[in-house]
């Protein structure tokens, strides 16, 4: 009886084979997704302009109106040492106030915050160079500084580590420049966040390597006017997610694309 096995019992198995294949990868896709949160790192952080959070909008990165493109004032600038010259606009940051009682508040909790400006080393400044290189520092717009520190701290220790971006909707481009030379704005990331590699294709063109100009601005010096574009996007933890014909060929300077998908 025991050596006589049914044909449904294989039918069976290789379901539960495939199933388990399946939650597999699933689950590599977690531990991908892992890889991006890094571990605790001590550094500082301060603020910069007011409630309002009116000086954070058009930073270093390329983003403007950072309210309309979804980062809202949950935002913070970085030292040279973070900033990386711009490859790690967008990367999104986890920050808690440590190790000063006096300045912390009490069970604050963290902040998740998304890097959108860079704070200048100045080397002629005799004190107070926080942004200097080597020095790892936070310059938080207000309301995120003060749901962790009382605001008249002025600098305050803390430690943090990188974490996924969570975004609503789609990966934005944002066409901008001219004819001959196209800058693509690229926002509202998630996942890693900070894009390092960008190919762009126009409807009769081959995949073309876009090059950095500055912050998340790509630029291409090939003219893709009237052609419909698509895009390879590629972040900091290697991952690649094609956004295939985000501009329609009638597409404008100016105009701002929703790709859609997101990482
Ligand atoms: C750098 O620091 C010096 C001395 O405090 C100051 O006069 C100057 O304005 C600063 N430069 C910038 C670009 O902030």
């Amino acid at each position: 009886m025991a050596a006589y096995i049914p044909r449904y019992c294989f039918i069976a198995l290789a379901a539960i084979l495939l199933v388990s294949l399946v939650v597999g990868a699933r689950g590599k896709k977690i531990s991908f997704s892992e890889k991006v949160v890094g571990t605790w790192v001590d550094a500082s952080a301060t603020f910069y302009g007011d409630m309002s959070g009116a000086e954070t909008m058009n930073g270093a990165c390329g983003y403007g109106d950072l309210v309309k493109q979804g980062y809202g004032l949950a935002t913070t600038a970085l030292s040279t040492a973070l900033f990386n010259n711009g490859l790690t606009c967008g990367a999104c940051f986890e920050i808690i106030c440590v190790n000063d009682p006096q300045w912390c508040i009490p069970n604050a909790g963290s902040i998740i915050v998304t890097a959108t400006n860079f704070c200048p080393a100045n080397y002629s400044k005799p004190h107070d160079n926080w942004c200097n290189p080597p020095r790892k520092h936070f310059d938080l717009s207000m309301p995120m500084f003060t749901k962790i520190a009382y605001f008249k701290a002025g600098i305050i220790p803390v430690r943090y580590r990188r974490v996924n971006c969570a975004r609503t909707g789609g990966v934005k481009f944002e066409m901008k420049g001219n004819p001959n030379w196209l800058d693509v704005l690229i926002y509202n990331v998630g996942g890693a966040g900070d894009v390092t590699s960008v190919k762009i294709k126009g409807s009769r063109t081959g995949w073309i390597q876009m090059s950095r100009s500055w912050g998340q601005n790509w630029q291409v010096g090939t003219n893709l006017v009237g052609q419909s574009l698509s895009f390879q996007v590629t972040t900091s933890d290697g991952k690649m997610v094609g956004f295939d014909g985000v501009a329609p060929g009638n597409w404008l300077f100016g105009q701002t694309f929703d790709g859609k998908f997101n990482f």
